[in-house]
């Protein structure tokens, strides 16, 4: 068997007196998506920060592809740069075009030449039809080719896997198609991704895993189409009344 992508074990976190994760328990296996649902508060965007240690656990064990990242010796830039973001906000540069946003941490963090820079970044903006849009800048883009950018930018940096925290939610409605056929074909070429969404569609046909987060503990998980259509318990069934 081959070593996890993510494995998490008993984790938790607080904030001062705030328990946030209250010991989670998960597994992503290579080439896997894992969708996380759950209502809002319930520790899903604090779960993916720990997998890359934005957030610091406060007890509990992570390990990307085999490595403690917990280990006070890990080498966090050598982790952090297998693994991708996607946030809910894009968070490009303005006053860069589409490609500068492309080439910048390509040169910073990968220390690519210019030409090589600017090659990887096209590949990467033709893989999310936005070939044509090198030249623009952030905001004469709409927020989901800004989205599509922002996963380029992350794909060119060669992850391992992707994280993507809400990715849609801050999109108009007709924009979300888009960016989530850019999610599903990065899927169906065998991407790692771990993916908070509140697209059940998407969860139902892409993912490989549903886990249903409530109150800082995994409170279900299991085949999407099964925990969708048939929940077990209280809580998921609470949850998705309210969203399906
Ligand atoms: N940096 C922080 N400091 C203090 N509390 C935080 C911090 N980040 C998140 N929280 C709290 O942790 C809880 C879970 O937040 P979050 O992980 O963002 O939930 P979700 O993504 O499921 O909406 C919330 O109550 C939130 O206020
Ligand atoms: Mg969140």
């Amino acid at each position: 068997m081959s070593t996890p992508a993510i494995q998490v074990s008993g984790l938790h976190k607080s904030f001062g007196e705030h328990e946030v994760l209250k010991g989670i328990d998960f597994e992503v296996a290579e080439g896997q998506v894992v969708c996380v649902i759950g209502p809002s508060g319930s520790g899903k965007s604090t779960l993916l920060r720990c997998v890359n240690r934005l957030e610091e656990p406060t007890s509990g064990q992570i390990f990307v592809e085999g490595i403690d990242i917990c280990d006070p010796e890990v080498d966090l830039d050598a982790v952090r740069s297998r693994i991708g973001m996607v946030f809910q906000q894009f968070n490009l540069f303005p006053h860069m075009s589409v490609l500068g946003n492309l080439c910048v941490a390509q040169r910073r963090v990968k220390r690519r030449s210019k030409s090589e820079a600017v090659e990887v970044a096209r590949r990467n903006l033709a893989k999310v039809g936005l070939a044509e849009r090198e030249t623009a800048y952030p905001a004469q883009l709409s927020g989901g080719q800004q989205q599509r950018v922002a996963i380029a930018r992350a794909l060119s940096l060669d992850p391992d896997m992707m994280l993507f925290d809400e990715p849609t939610s801050a999109l108009d409605p007709e924009l979300v198609g888009d960016v989530l056929a850019v999610m599903r074909d990065l899927a169906a070429e065998g991407m790692t991704m771990m993916v908070v969404t509140h697209e059940m569609g998407f969860a139902r046909e892409v993912g490989d895993n549903l886990v249903f987060m409530d109150d800082g503990v995994i409170v279900e998980e299991g085949d999407p189409r099964t925990v969708l259509s048939a929940p077990q318990h209280e809580r998921t069934q609470a949850f998705l009344s309210k969203v399906l």
